[in-house]
């Protein structure tokens, strides 16, 4: 079997990151979650006092970007890749309401991009690596071998992140979360860099209807076909 890049995109909260990191762990390949790192340049913005209520100050932002580093590592006890700001885990942290609530502008910021796609693509110079998020088919690798687009109805996406809060604890409300989700598709469809969008040659899935095993099986069965060829 060859190396190859598998390139998970779609829209939020529809499961990418749960079958992403399952593919990586069964392939044994490295699983990069590059949503996590937006999450973590807005977290480094909000700590910073460089967003005040819809306000971005892109100008200390962009100055700082070269002091943003974002690394993973593997959690000692979970196995689990955890994320790290300037060497500081803020995995707990950088999944907040908060941070969603103000990721997808700070996302769309053409120099905060440009310093994440560039680090994205270092990662994957030696291939075997499986990444998920909004552009990693159509800018960060598109040469991928392997690219899918992953959707469900935000009804069933909210219902799925309102399942994951709270069984960590965190109170939340549906409706929060449903009106997050609408808003971050609009700004991740809309943006004048990288949009959202399904790459010309990514297979689409729909899994508003299947169970994780099937999703698990149908991916698996995807590996295989491509990285035989
Ligand atoms: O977990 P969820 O799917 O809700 O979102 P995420 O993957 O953690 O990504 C958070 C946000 O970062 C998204 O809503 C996008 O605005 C942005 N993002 C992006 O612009 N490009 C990527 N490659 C990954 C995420």
């Amino acid at each position: 079997m060859k190396k190859i890049i598998i390139a998970i995109d779609g829209f939020s909260s529809c499961g990418k990151s749960t079958m992403a990191k399952e593919l990586a762990h069964r392939i044994g390949y490295i699983y990069i979650d590059s949503g996590a790192m937006y999450r973590a340049v807005t977290l480094y913005a909000l700590e910073g006092g460089l967003i005040e209520g819809d306000r971005i100050n892109a100008d200390r932002l962009s100055q700082a970007m070269d002091q943003i580093r974002i690394t993973f590592r593997l959690h000692d006890q979970t196995g689990r890749p955890h994320t790290l700001l300037n060497g500081q885990d803020v995995e707990e942290r950088i999944r907040s309401m908060e941070i969603s609530t103000h990721v997808s502008p700070i996302a769309a910021l053409d120099f905060v991009r440009e310093a994440m796609v560039a680090q994205q693509q270092a990662m994957g110079q030696d291939k075997g690596i499986v990444m998920d998020g909004r552009d990693i088919g159509t800018t960060v690798f598109p040469n991928a071998e392997l690219k899918i687009f992953v959707t469900a109805t935000p009804e069933i996406r909210a219902r799925r992140r309102y399942d994951e809060l709270k069984a960590k604890g965190v109170e939340t409300s549906y409706e929060e979360i449903l009106r997050n989700v609408k808003e971050r598709d609009y700004i991740d469809q809309h943006r004048a860099v990288s949009p959202l969008r399904q790459a010309d040659d990514a297979l689409l899935l729909d899994n508003t209807h299947l169970t994780r095993e099937q999703q698990n099986a149908w991916l698996e069965h995807q590996y295989q076909l491509h990285a035989c060829e």
